[in-house]
């Protein structure tokens, strides 16, 4: 099996946000899909699980001036990403929320979940309303250039899903077809970078997942675990053999946060060391 590795998708990641910056046709092909899919089809659903907590509904739209209260670990994400993150009934539970609440057990803070799109998650860390990123969030070049990383907490690979008939076996069939992502994760700025294919971004990987069911796409592109996930839930698909790219998952924080960085890889480091963070992993993903 081929395994490509880290690197690899820091060229496409680069090359990919060279072409956006030079309107480049790849580029421009993917964003029309992303704003159709985006504002109609997200809000009536990513509302419903804020319910409980009306006081914060607003929180996307405000600005530095809501940063954190002091002692309390605000945790952007976006939870609709099983077995990392995701919604039972209205609490966002997960491999990244446990590790997340022991991160903030450890350095005596109050942890407080803020689901929001993916690619809002950078911004609400820039802008100081979250403290930290934690989403299954792949460590890239590009996005070393607006966040910190804290020192990874896992691996993972990004995998193919296609009907159970499916004539594609593996990446070279993807030539030609229609491929589904998640807007702005490592399988979209991938995917956005081959040649020949045609991408649609949708706000949520399952939303894509839906739209191969039904034939209105060939493939999904997306990180293996959520991949199984949905798998699992959905008629008819499967997941190729073939991994695209080996990735590394870790924890964003704001530029220039020493201390929080700090802390927090002390505390990973700690979570690792006895075995914390491999249980709470082992809770959720079942070896194979
Ligand atoms: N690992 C991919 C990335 O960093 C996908 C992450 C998507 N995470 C989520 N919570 N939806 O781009």
């Amino acid at each position: 099996m081929k395994k490509k590795m880290i690197s690899m998708m820091l060229c496409a990641a680069m090359t990919a946000a060279m072409l956006a910056g030079c309107g480049g046709n790849n580029a421009a092909d993917t964003s029309a899909p992303a704003a159709e899919d985006g504002a109609g089809e997200e809000t009536p659903e990513a509302e419903a699980p804020e319910a409980e907590a009306p006081a914060e509904e607003n929180t996307e739209a405000e600005d530095a001036s809501a940063a954190p209260a002091d002692g309390t670990l605000v945790m952007a994400t976006n939870a609709y990403f099983e077995p990392y993150e995701y919604y039972e009934g209205d609490q966002v539970v997960g491999i990244d929320v446990e590790m997340a609440q022991a991160v903030a057990d450890k350095l005596g803070m109050e942890l407080k979940v803020e689901d929001m799109e993916f690619d809002s998650i950078i911004p609400a860390i820039n802008s100081g309303k979250a403290n930290i990123g934690v989403a299954g969030m792949t460590v890239t070049e590009d996005r070393l250039k607006n966040v910190d990383f804290t020192n990874p907490y896992t691996t993972a690979t990004q995998v193919i899903i296609v009907q159970e008939g499916s004539e594609i076996t593996g990446e070279a069939d993807l030539t030609g077809k229609t491929v589904g992502v998640q807007l702005g994760t490592t399988g979209d700025i991938y995917v956005s970078d081959m040649d020949g294919v045609t991408v649609e971004q949708y706000n949520k990987g399952m939303d894509a997942v839906q739209a191969l069911t039904t034939g209105k796409i060939d493939a999904v592109v997306i990180d293996n675990e959520p991949a199984k996930q949905f798998v699992s839930k959905a008629e008819g698909l499967k997941i190729l053999e073939e991994e695209f790219v080996t990735e590394e998952y870790a924890i964003a924080i704001a530029k220039g946060n020493e201390e929080l960085l700090g802390k927090i890889n002390t505390a990973l480091d700690e979570l690792t060391a006895d075995g914390t963070l491999q249980a709470i992993i082992d809770k959720y993903i079942t070896a194979e």
